[in-house]
């Protein structure tokens, strides 16, 4: 079975690559290295011992589509292609709605056309919008509160649509939590371009050197100390969610959306403690005034992910911390190095 998979080269992508060669799929890779490097793609079939079949090309880019589908006998798709900067996304609208709704749309027509109706789709946990209680359950109201998050919110009414005017569909919408950590081998991991956004590879970046402190957003949250609160989840289980979304969307028709998190909050002063036991590291850190928008507490509820996919987390935040630091500390600069 022949997996197509756009943003193939990037960090959930390339760990997927990993996970479904693993599990004995093809893995076909559309990339336009906007965001990733080609070396991701050497070092993934380093680790899995075969050559990864790829080609540099932009999703929206419909002949290159064409291409692809007619050069090879695909089965399903994985769509991780797309911008995921929310403040980026803030300051250039139009490039997020173009990128993200674009290349769904000119993916979903070349689907079409050659009869392939299996697409496993990258939301987001962002989708809940502003959420009034917590665990986040997928039955819960929709809302987005950044042009990031309406793209993805689209996205999923859009291929809801689909799934409405054609049940020949099969469309997983999988909308992960936090996903931090690294290969375990060290060799693939995040490398975002860049000051990091986000709050794990802030932390690694500061661990290496590269950051002289963390600003921790807010220390006077409604949580266990304060600080904000958010389900962490390791990117290999998240792989392998999508090994098993693959393995649904061949075998079922329909369309679900469906939890990838762990169902535990974790704080951030709660990573960092975790971070500084696996990496045995002292990292700095100031309490800083709030990010605006960020909620006190994010985390999911996991068990449709365990109904429907027969998928659970299954590695926690120390060997979360340890694969990242593994992956860091040998490659302090990324690809780069
Ligand atoms: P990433 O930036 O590392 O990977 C995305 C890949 O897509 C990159 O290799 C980039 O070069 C490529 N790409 C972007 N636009 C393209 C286009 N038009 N044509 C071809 N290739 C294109 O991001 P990631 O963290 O691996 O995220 C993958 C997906 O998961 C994204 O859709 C993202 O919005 C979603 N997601 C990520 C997170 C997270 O925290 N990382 C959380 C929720 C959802
Ligand atoms: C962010 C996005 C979310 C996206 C997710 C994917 C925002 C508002 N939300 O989620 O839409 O789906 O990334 O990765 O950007 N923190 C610090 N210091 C830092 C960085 C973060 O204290 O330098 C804190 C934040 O306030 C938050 C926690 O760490 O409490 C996690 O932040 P982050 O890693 O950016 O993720 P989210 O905000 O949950």
């Amino acid at each position: 079975m022949s997996v197509l998979i756009t943003g193939g080269a990037g960090y959930i992508g390339s760990h997927t690559c990993v996970e479904l060669v693993k599990a004995g799929y093809d893995v076909v890779v559309v990339d336009n290295f906007y965001n990733s490097k080609k070396e991701v793609l050497k070092r993934v079939e380093n680790i899995v011992g075969k050559p990864i079949k790829f080609y540099e090309a932009d999703v929206r880019d419909r002949d290159a589509l064409v291409k692809i589908f007619k050069e090879n006998s695909i089965d399903s798709v994985i769509h991780f292609a797309g911008l995921k900067a929310v403040g980026e996304s803030s300051r250039i609208p139009l490039e997020y709605y173009d990128n993200n709704i674009v290349s769904t749309l000119v993916l979903c027509d070349v689907m079409r056309e050659f009869n392939v109706k299996k697409i496993v789709f990258s939301s987001s946990a962002t989708v809940y919008g502003v959420a009034k209680e917590m665990p986040l359950v997928e039955t819960m109201p929709l809302g987005a509160i950044n042009p990031y998050g309406r793209t993805k919110l689209f996205i999923e009414e859009m291929l809801r649509d689909l799934f409405v005017s054609d049940s020949d569909w099969s469309i997983a919408l999988l909308r992960y939590f936090n996903p931090i950590g690294a290969h375990e081998s060290g060799t693939i991991g995040e490398d975002p371009k860049g000051i990091p956004n986000n709050l794990m590879p802030y932390i690694s970046q500061v661990a290496v050197g590269r950051l002289p402190k963390l600003s921790v957003y807010g220390g006077d949250y409604n949580t266990v100390d304060g600080t904000g609160v958010r389900d962490y989840i390791h990117v290999v289980d998240l792989a392998d969610g999508h090994v098993k979304a693959v393995k649904w969307v061949l075998g079922n028709k329909g369309c679900e959306a469906i939890n990838l998190g762990t169902g535990n909050g974790v704080s951030v002063l709660q990573l960092k403690d975790a971070f500084q036991k696996a990496a045995q590291i002292e990292i700095p850190f100031e309490i800083a005034p709030r990010r605006p928008g960020d909620p006190d507490e994010v985390y999911a509820n996991a068990n449709k992910a365990k109904k429907v996919l027969g998928w659970e987390a299954k590695l926690d935040i120390d060997k979360m911390c340890e694969d990242t630091w593994r992956w860091q500390s040998g490659n302090p600069n990324g690809y780069n190095d």
